[in-house]
């Protein structure tokens, strides 16, 4: 699809709704495992929870991800034995339950979180197993104790998520999630569910709310972070495109007309990323206007349907 297209539906900067959204991606465009993991070295790819006085840098977001993966999985119930990890991620959620004796399936679309699992996790845990396929068109004949949504629910809209959830609860089973959501639902960030709309869905379709909790200020650390990290990337890489003209452009013309006719695309996407979509959806202020950030509970009532 070409890129004029993608702006106009608006998906690079959230403005369509979920059902363009999900229909438009493709399972390898996700750059996620490579930005978080190969970029910045981290094992996580939710956005941590910082805890009060905890220095804001890189270096301790590995922390605040291990203490948001604890806060998230300790709000479980006792008596868990087998969890659905909807939106794996690289499985450090799936780790953490796994070393408390839970049997996880992992299910995620994304062929390089495949990979992922395959070479550093399920070697070395026989509880772990990862299904690559996205949460919409999961049909496996099991039922869980908890299904976990850690920052995964904006991927799908509401009442897939909800129906496959309800679909693979055991009665009196647990939805667990964290996550994004949209205060109200003007325009912006509409690649996130509302609030309240959510809550409502799942009322109506049986779920019952055990807890809601309000952990934007513990998140709102990350934004910070990674705002000022897009802040340097603009200049940096005007540097590079400019050294890249004078040298290699210059000499390798031919080699060059090939590589921008096949691939650029790719490279408009690229930048939008990271000169648009990557700084304004980092933005702190932004974020505090438009968003809040969540960890629920919901119990599979009775009459769940
Ligand atoms: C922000 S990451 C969160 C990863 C992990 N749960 C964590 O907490 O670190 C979102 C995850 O959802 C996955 N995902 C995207 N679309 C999905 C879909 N349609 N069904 C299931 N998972 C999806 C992504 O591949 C990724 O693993």
């Amino acid at each position: 699809m070409k890129k004029s297209k993608l702006r106009k539906k608006g998906w690079l900067l959230g403005y369509s709704d979920f059902t363009e959204y999900s229909k438009n991606r493709r399972d390898e465009d996700s750059l996620d495992l490579e930005i978080y993991v190969k970029g910045l070295g981290l094992k996580s790819l939710h956005q941590g929870l910082w805890q009060k006085g905890q220095p804001v840098t890189l270096d301790e977001l590995p922390k605040a991800q291990k203490n948001y993966t604890m806060k998230l999985i300790d709000m479980f119930p006792e008596e868990v034995e087998t969890v659905l990890d909807v939106g794996a991620g690289v499985g450090d959620n799936a780790i953490y339950m796994a070393d408390k004796g839970m049997k996880v399936t992992c299910i995620s679309p994304s062929p390089s979180q495949e990979n992922y699992f395959a070479e550093n996790i399920l070697p070395e845990y026989e509880n772990v197993s990862f299904i690559r396929c996205k949460y919409e068109d999961l049909e496996i004949n099991e039922k869980f104790d908890v299904v976990l949504l850690s920052e995964s629910s904006n991927y799908f809209p509401i009442e897939n998520g909800l129906g496959q959830t309800i679909r693979y609860l055991k009665r009196g089973g647990y939805l667990v999630m964290g996550s994004h959501f949209r205060k109200d639902s003007r325009r912006d960030f509409k690649e996130m569910h509302v609030h309240e709309s959510y809550l409502d869905s799942a009322k109506k379709r049986g779920l019952i709310l055990v807890e809601d909790i309000d952990v934007t200020s513990q998140v709102i650390q990350t934004m910070e972070l990674y705002h000022n990290i897009y802040k340097y990337i603009p200049p940096i890489t005007e540097v590079l495109i400019d050294f890249y003209k004078k040298s290699f452009r210059k000499k390798y013309w031919i080699i060059s007309k090939i590589v921008s006719a096949f691939f650029n695309q790719e490279f408009e996407m690229a930048k939008e990323m990271l000169f648009e979509v990557g700084p304004r959806r980092t933005d702190p202020k932004l974020f505090l206007e438009y968003l809040t950030y969540r960890f629920i509970a919901f119990k599979k009532g009775m009459d769940s349907q």
